[in-house]
């Protein structure tokens, strides 16, 4: 199907809230949200929209079609599970929980804590769940978040609808973080963007199970395992890490698993622990297949030496971030930004896997086409 996808502009500052209501001052982001919200609850039909973690591509979490047409124009794989964005618990109790109308307890506090914000937990699929079977590909739990941003919290909230929402990006890119990264995408392919300018933090929501004992972290996110462990509280204290590999008959539980995960076309070279740069950098570029500097990318983080002191002048130099958290908010971007400049190479300096630190480093280890690691020397 080609279309031709419209961007629709949204004041973030003219939405507020009483209660889960939306209230919304200024008249172009009304009649654009106005439209967002219908398309998203015909079926078959799909939106793209900003959370504080990334765009997401929203469609009807609980109809079939709407589904269908988010695995069809993201070109993803459908054993892959899609998380469903609400805008209020109670919306989860009546709709998603038809049986015991009540979110497991264990997640009470992490929800009082962080949502809405970028944490999803795991839910059991009762019986009567109107959750359509292709958004949780078959699994007996759907995964279940409430964003924090106006625009998306809006949306569900106007069309009282929970929406099934990937990353709105082509499947194997890297996630979008503006309207234009979707727009470059899926143009064509979606009626519609709203766009309500650049997310905040960058990286996907995090994911947990606490469904299993010991609860376990699927996927780092926006919320860090730190934090998990020290607010949950009870069990939270035992979060384990999900193995991040899965065979090819395995179910999909946490993303990268079994697919190649936000790639640009240059090829990544993620560099771990290795301080300053200039024993590892140096080392691997007399072996590096592409001599040309303007072919290369550097994306420095909080330590490496400048692309000159590491023989790489003329290359493409980027700041991440002096922090986790700013390589987070910056990572995707510039991914995409150094890819369309046409380099073959991007050399990334990677970070500790501590608090943001960790899913900066999921994500880049899922880009990369090599990790080169510390050693002594370098
Ligand atoms: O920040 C985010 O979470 C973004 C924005 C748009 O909200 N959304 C997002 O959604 O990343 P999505 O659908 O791409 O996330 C899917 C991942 C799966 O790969 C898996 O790790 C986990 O969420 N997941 C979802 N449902 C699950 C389930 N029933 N069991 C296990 N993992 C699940
Ligand atoms: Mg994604």
């Amino acid at each position: 199907m080609t279309l031709s996808t419209k961007i629709l502009p949204v004041s973030v500052s003219s939405i507020t809230f009483e209660g889960n209501v939306p209230k919304i001052v200024d008249e172009v982001t009304k009649s654009n949200l106005d439209i967002a919200a219908d398309e998203v609850k015909k079926p078959g039909h799909v939106v793209a929209f900003p959370t504080e973690t990334v765009y997401g591509l929203g469609g009807s979490a609980l109809c079939d079609e709407s589904v269908r047409a988010i695995y069809a124009a993201k070109n993803r794989p459908a054993d892959n599970p899609l998380i469903v964005h609400v805008s209020s618990h109670e919306q989860i109790e009546r709709i998603l929980l038809p049986q015991s109308h009540k979110i497991p307890a264990i997640y009470e506090k992490l929800i009082q804590k962080f949502w809405p914000g970028p944490l999803t937990i795991l839910l059991p699929v009762e019986e009567g769940s109107p959750v359509s079977k292709l958004t949780t590909a078959g699994q007996n739990t759907v995964g279940v978040r409430m964003p924090l941003h106006p625009v998306a919290r809006a949306l569900i909230a106007q069309s009282d609808t929970p929406l099934a929402a990937p990353s709105a990006n082509a499947s194997t890119r890297p996630s979008p973080t503006i309207a234009s990264h979707v727009y470059h995408d899926l143009n064509g392919r979606i009626p519609y963007i709203l766009d309500g300018g650049a997310c905040d933090v960058g990286v996907e929501s995090t994911v947990v199970d606490g469904l299993t004992s010991p609860p376990m972290l699927l996927r780092p996110g926006g919320v860090s395992a730190e934090d998990i462990r020290k607010y949950g509280g009870g069990e939270w204290e035992n979060l384990v890490m999900a193995k991040m590999t899965a065979d090819k008959s395995e179910a999909v539980r946490t993303p990268g698993m079994k697919y190649r995960h936000y790639s640009p076309t240059a090829k990544v070279v993620l560099f771990s622990g290795c301080k300053d740069g200039n024993i590892a950098v140096k080392r691997w570029m007399q072996k590096s297949p592409e001599r040309d500097p303007s072919k290369i990318a550097l994306l420095r983080g909080a330590s490496f030496s400048s692309a000159a002191e590491l023989n790489l002048e003329g290359a493409i130099e980027r700041h991440l971030g002096k922090n986790a958290t700013e390589m987070a908010h910056n990572l995707f971007k510039m991914l995409r930004e150094v890819d369309e400049l046409g380099v073959s190479l991007i050399l990334v300096e990677g970070v500790e896997e501590t608090g943001d630190g960790l899913a900066v480093m999921n994500r880049l280890a899922k880009a990369a086409f090599e990790v080169v690691h510390a050693t002594d020397e370098n």
